[in-house]
């Protein structure tokens, strides 16, 4: 899309909801008397947000949009708590020798008694405090300023794993559990490229995105997101059913939390420098963001005896690890097409050990990046891995050039067809854009075996570069016109991985509706838009006839995606390739599982009716929700996602605006539903 003026009405639409949601901010922080609900809020927002992804410039610095984490969060839309007993940070070190002078002050503060440690990892996350009453859970507070925080339990109470009641007799009234909610690298991943795909900012790091999703005002979004948790630390101001850190530990994995499967019980500071060196090196290959070990004495009496500082406790302490940095050449600077023409720059690395894997290349994400890090073909380089996927270029060392270094000069042409590459305004990536560009199409295909799309496993990037230059396929459609005997000479030459493709293929021909959706490569259209398509439309023509102002009406696509849809189904040579899709037999409708009933949005909510509504019954109200996954209950609580209030409402009404619960009228709930109406 070429930058747009902006037009008139979208200025003063913009500067409007500037303003109105200012003023709402106003009454949420400063007067604690909000006038709308959080639902009514969200939805100005976002329309703000859509505006201003349309129309970059109207961003302005002061937008309540340009707030940290880029998600609406403020104190006010969940209640402030006391923490019982503050909550204390670490000493840390990244010194193996400071860890033997803590040792050695451990051994003086316990008098000559035996003792031990046990050895964590330091999860590289959001800490969280549990509070369970009558073994219930009750809040989730945040770290806030270690002496009070904001209690996100509806955005918490989804994570897999998390009971929400505690079985067992003998329980404490009151028990506290702090641990660390955060995003596996995988699933920060995923979650990036669907951004990418959406076309919204990506996020810096899987711990602010955690820290963003916590703050989340709509507990459905947040629900969306496949946050994990893990505990370290129990407490209660009554007595515990066991006695030692290693007790607790195996205490959390009986009542049902997930297991930290790293810990180890040592028995000196010999065996915690063996841990830290060991977790240093395999850093790379736990599936999470962790900075350093956290080392604890074991006895809960022998952590009384040593006590704690106004800041720090004197029981336990934080190795850190350094990011590991490696010094290698920048042999070369390779550029690769993406699927949608975007031209990212790679850089070809003299090969070097990191973190116990082979790093030869790193992203260099574009022009800017290069040019801001000064990096030059044939430089020495620094680069650094940090627990992270892929490895980063830091910076060059231009004391050590030669001479002959070459500075890296973008080209004009795309590198795979010739054609003249395009940079609009305020994008950072050049693009090639021909569609029928090599190099596009090829990923286009790949893109449509991946896993999240129809999921044809043997047609991996290898096969599908061979069958392009056998010229056995044109486009991904064509797949489904191969015969045994086209690939019977290619899978004899090939590796276990085309083995079955025509099987494979014909597996594929049933894929969802969502499933295709998102094969087909619309650019914006990630795998939630595509399932909220399949779920509104029931095949793919009705997409195909969808326009603009219907599509954007959907609650979920913004003007951006729309328009991008509407596009990808104007385009002749697409709709002669989903021709060809539907000759090839493959499924272009809305499969049974796919049906808003079958699907279950709401699962893991629960409502509250109240109130006299006037379209529905209690009991059909109660009916439809539970119809699309909900619970539906009698009283309002902190585990309350929507309360719906109707004609005279009361005291559960009241209950819900004391607990901060989400409070919807007839007619907004009635729009939620609406959209899942068949
Ligand atoms: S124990 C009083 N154990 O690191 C001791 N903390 O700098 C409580 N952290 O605020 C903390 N992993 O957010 C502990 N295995 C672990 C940890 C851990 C991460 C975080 C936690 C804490 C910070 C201290």
């Amino acid at each position: 899309m070429k930058k747009a003026s902006v037009p008139a009405e979208a200025q003063k639409r913009a500067l409007e909801l500037q303003k109105i949601i200012r003023h709402h901010d106003k009454l949420y922080y400063d007067q604690a008397k909000p006038e709308i609900t959080d639902l009514e809020y969200d939805r100005l927002y976002r329309e703000l947000k859509d505006l201003e992804a349309e129309y970059p410039s109207l961003k302005t610095k002061d937008s309540p949009t340009q707030k940290v984490g880029g998600t609406a969060t403020s104190g006010k839309h969940f209640q402030t708590l006391p923490h019982r007993l503050p909550m204390l940070s670490l000493d840390n070190t990244y010194s193996l020798e400071e860890l033997k002078e803590f040792d050695e002050r451990v051994k003086k503060g316990l008098e000559g008694q035996k003792y031990e440690y046990v050895c964590e990892l330091k999860i590289d996350g959001v800490s969280i405090e549990l509070i369970y009453e009558k073994g219930e859970l009750v809040h989730a507070l945040t770290r806030g300023d270690g002496e009070k925080g904001d209690d996100v339990l509806r955005n918490i109470q989804n994570i897999p794993g998390l009971p929400t009641k505690l079985k067992g007799s003998n329980l404490p009234d009151r028990i506290e559990i702090r641990g660390e909610v955060f995003f596996t690298l995988k699933d920060f991943e995923a979650i990036n490229e669907d951004r990418e795909e959406k076309g919204l900012p990506l996020f810096a790091n899987p711990r602010n995105t955690a820290a963003g999703t916590l703050k989340t005002v709509d507990p459905k979004e947040s629900a969306k997101k496949p946050l994990h948790i893990l505990l370290y630390y129990v407490f209660s101001p009554d007595k515990l059913p066991f006695d030692t850190q290693q007790e607790s530990l195996q205490w959390l994995k009986k009542m049902g939390f997930p297991e930290d499967a790293h810990f180890r019980l040592v028995k000196n500071i010999d065996q915690v420098h063996d841990y830290c060196e060991e977790y240093q090196s395999k850093r790379g290959t736990i599936g999470f963001d962790c900075d350093g070990v956290v080392l604890k004495i074991d006895r809960f009496d022998q952590r009384q005896k040593l006590g704690e500082t106004t800041k720090i406790p004197r029981w336990a302490i934080a190795f850190k690890f350094a990011a590991q940095k490696a010094e290698t050449t920048l042999k070369a600077i390779t550029l690769q097409v993406g699927r949608t023409g975007a031209i990212t720059p790679v850089a070809e690395l003299e090969p070097v050990q990191l973190e116990g894997t082979t790093v030869s290349r790193a992203t260099l994400h574009n022009e800017d990046e290069i040019k801001r890090k000064d990096l030059r073909v044939g430089d020495r380089v620094i680069v650094e891995k940090g627990g992270l996927v892929i490895p980063k270029v830091l910076r060059s060392l231009p004391e050590k050039r030669k001479g002959n270094e070459k500075a890296f000069k973008m080209p004009s042409e795309c590198p795979v067809c010739g054609s003249k590459l395009e940079r609009e305004e305020d994008e950072a990536a050049w693009r090639c854009e021909n569609a029928a560009c090599e190099a596009q199409v090829e990923r286009r295909i790949e893109h449509f075996c991946g896993r999240d799309a129809m999921d044809i496993r043997g047609a991996g990037p290898a096969v599908v570069k061979q069958l392009l230059a056998e010229k056995l396929i044109k486009d991904y459609a064509d797949l489904y016109a191969l015969k045994k005997s086209d690939v019977a000479e290619m899978e004899r030459k090939a590796e276990k991985s085309a083995e079955n493709l025509i099987g494979q293929i014909d597996d594929s021909r049933k894929r969802t509706l969502g499933r295709l959706l998102f094969a087909l490569g619309i650019r914006h259209v990630g795998v939630h838009v595509a399932e909220i398509l399949a779920m509104r439309y029931k095949d793919i023509w009705a997409v195909g006839e969808a326009s603009e102002e219907e599509l954007t009406a959907i609650d979920g696509i913004g003007p951006i995606v729309a328009h991008s849809i509407v596009n990808f189904f104007a385009n002749k040579t697409n709709l002669k390739i989903i021709d060809k899709l539907d000759k090839g037999g493959v499924n272009l409708k809305r499969l049974k599982e796919e049906e808003p009933s079958g699907e279950q949005p709401f699962a893991g909510q629960i409502y509250v009716f109240t109130g006299e509504l006037k379209n529905y019954g209690r009991k059909e109200a109660e009916d439809i929700v539970k119809k699309l996954g909900a619970k539906a209950s009698g009283s309002v609580s902190k585990l309350t996602t929507y309360v719906v209030a109707g004609e005279a409402a009361g005291s559960k009404l009241k209950k819900a605006k004391e607990l901060g619960v989400t409070v919807m009228d007839e007619a907004e709930f009635q729009k939620m539903i609406g959209k899942y109406k068949k």
